[in-house]
């Protein structure tokens, strides 16, 4: 499981690894097991203190970051106008499967962060409940003409008694779709703390001078962003499909000391007209500052994955290092598995973390 190996040089501090550190690699629709990670007793405590803080002085920066990508990824529920008012639910908890554990939640009163990926709604479970564990999506949103409707994010006949359930699935999503839930942050999505790390002490320090460190936030993409492919327990390679950045140790960008930053492409604070985070409105206008006189196919050599009936749009990141037809997939399969020898060979080469 990737959430074993170190993402990051040890400069972010422990108390936010941990958190981004757990659950990574479970965007698929099975609980995963509860990691136990590192046992952080002697954590210095640095306060997450939540975007409003940064505002007054960064207006700025505020102002354009939060028109990006980044802040659609976790919402309030008040955004998005429901056809009825919330009302009780039995639930049971998806994540034990070993015994049938349910509650009834009334959701009008429930402690509800908000909707993930205009998708699911998250809300905590009270503990006396006794599911495995806090946080749950506990519902999910559709969209019928201009209201939204409430509907089981999953159903699955958990009592066995002959008919669906409404169940709720455990939110291990949370590290990098709403990071802030579990470092106990204001700002509960994708914010300026997910990739600066804590601000507590900058914000109250009087001399603000090294009390926030920029390269931290160059190095907290790869921990939302995992791009490495995984091996299985048979020893087979799959391909990342989730995470925005398949493949991007084949690049010759990324085996470049100075290139090997997502920066050399992408901005962190202010989108293009078509709201991707890139310094030009036309993508490639950004590739040939360097590669003079080339043309690309950003479509042929980002491609997206073919095979992924979930509709996964991630773009391959190996610029043209692993084209797709020469991965020897096996395209009647939903994951992207990874033959060729070659590139086998490669990925024992770059990333022995992963071929261990
Ligand atoms: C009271 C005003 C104030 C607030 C509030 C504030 N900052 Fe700053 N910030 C500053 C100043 C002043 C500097 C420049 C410090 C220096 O001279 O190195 C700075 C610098 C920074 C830097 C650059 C550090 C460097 O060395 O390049 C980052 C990143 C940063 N702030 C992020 C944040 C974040 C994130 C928040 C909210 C959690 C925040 N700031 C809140 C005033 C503020
Ligand atoms: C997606 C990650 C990300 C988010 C979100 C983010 N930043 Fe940054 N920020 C960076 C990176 C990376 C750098 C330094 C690299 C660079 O741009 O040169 C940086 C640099 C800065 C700096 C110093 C240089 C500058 O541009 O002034 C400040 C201040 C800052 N960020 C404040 C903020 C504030 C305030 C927010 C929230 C409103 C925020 N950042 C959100 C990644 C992020
Ligand atoms: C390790 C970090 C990480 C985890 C854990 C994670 N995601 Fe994501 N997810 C991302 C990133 C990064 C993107 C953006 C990818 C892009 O822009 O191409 C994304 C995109 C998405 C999208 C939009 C595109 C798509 O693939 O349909 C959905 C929906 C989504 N995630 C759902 C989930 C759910 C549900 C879970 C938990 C079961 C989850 N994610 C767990 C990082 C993560
Ligand atoms: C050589 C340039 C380059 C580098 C380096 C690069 N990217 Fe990209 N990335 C792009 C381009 C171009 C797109 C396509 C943007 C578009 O069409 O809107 C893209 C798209 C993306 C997307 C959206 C993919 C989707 O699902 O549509 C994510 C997420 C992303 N990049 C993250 C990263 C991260 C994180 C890194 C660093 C590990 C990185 N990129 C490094 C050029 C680059
Ligand atoms: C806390 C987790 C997290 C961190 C840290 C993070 N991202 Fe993201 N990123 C996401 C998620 C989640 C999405 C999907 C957002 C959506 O589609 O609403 C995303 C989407 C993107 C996209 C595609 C959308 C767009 O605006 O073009 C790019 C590019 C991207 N991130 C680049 C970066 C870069 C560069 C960094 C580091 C400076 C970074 N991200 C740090 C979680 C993260
Ligand atoms: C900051 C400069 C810089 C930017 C911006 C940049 N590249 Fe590169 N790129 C390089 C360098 C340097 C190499 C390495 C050449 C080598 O080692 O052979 C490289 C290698 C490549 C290669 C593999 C070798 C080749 O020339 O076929 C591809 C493909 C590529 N880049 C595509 C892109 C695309 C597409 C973009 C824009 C999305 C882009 N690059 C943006 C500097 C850059």
């Amino acid at each position: 499981m990737n959430w074993k190996k170190p993402f990051i040089a040890s400069i972010i501090s422990l108390t936010f690894m941990a958190v981004l550190a757990m659950g990574c690699n479970k965007a698929d629709d099975t609980p995963a097991p509860q990691p136990t990670g590192p046992q952080l007793t002697e954590t210095p405590k640095v306060s997450y203190v939540g975007d409003n803080s940064c505002k007054a002085c960064h207006t700025e920066t505020y102002d354009s970051t939060i028109h990006t990508k980044h802040y659609d990824a976790f919402k309030p529920l008040a955004d998005f106008p429901l056809d009825k008012p919330l009302g009780e639910v039995t639930i049971f908890d998806a994540a034990n499967k070993d015994k049938p554990t349910s509650t009834t939640l009334d959701l009008s009163k429930a402690k509800i962060f908000g909707v993930m990926m205009n998708d699911y709604i998250i809300a905590e479970i009270p503990k006396e409940a006794g599911f495995t564990q806090q946080y749950y999506r506990v519902g999910a949103l559709k969209k019928t003409n201009d209201k939204w409707s409430v509907e089981s994010p999953k159903q699955a006949d958990i009592d066995n008694d002959g008919k669906n359930d409404w169940t709720a699935e455990s939110f291990t999503c949370g590290a990098c779709h709403a990071p802030g839930i579990e470092t106990g942050s204001p700002s509960y999505g994708v914010s300026c703390e997910s990739c600066h790390g804590p601000g507590g002490n900058h914000v109250s320090a009087t001399d603000k001078k090294g009390t926030m460190s920029p390269e931290v936030a160059k190095t907290s993409c790869n921990t939302c962003h995992e791009s490495n492919p995984s091996k299985d327990d048979q020893g087979n390679y799959t391909a990342n499909t989730h995470y925005g950045t398949r493949n991007y140790f084949a690049s010759k960008h990324a085996q470049s000391s100075q290139l090997n930053q997502c920066l050399t492409c992408h901005t962190t604070h202010k989108a293009n007209t078509n709201g991707s985070l890139l310094p030009t409105d036309n993508p490639t206008d950004n590739c040939v500052k360097c590669h003079a006189g080339k043309t690309f196919d950003l479509d042929k050599l980002m491609w997206k994955n073919p095979t992924d009936e979930r509709g996964h749009f991630t773009r391959d990141h190996s610029f043209g290092a692993m084209k797709y037809e020469d991965l020897q997939d096996d395209p009647a399969t939903k994951p992207i598995e990874i033959k060729n020898p070659t590139f086998i060979e490669l990925i024992k080469k770059q990333l022995p973390e992963v071929a261990k």
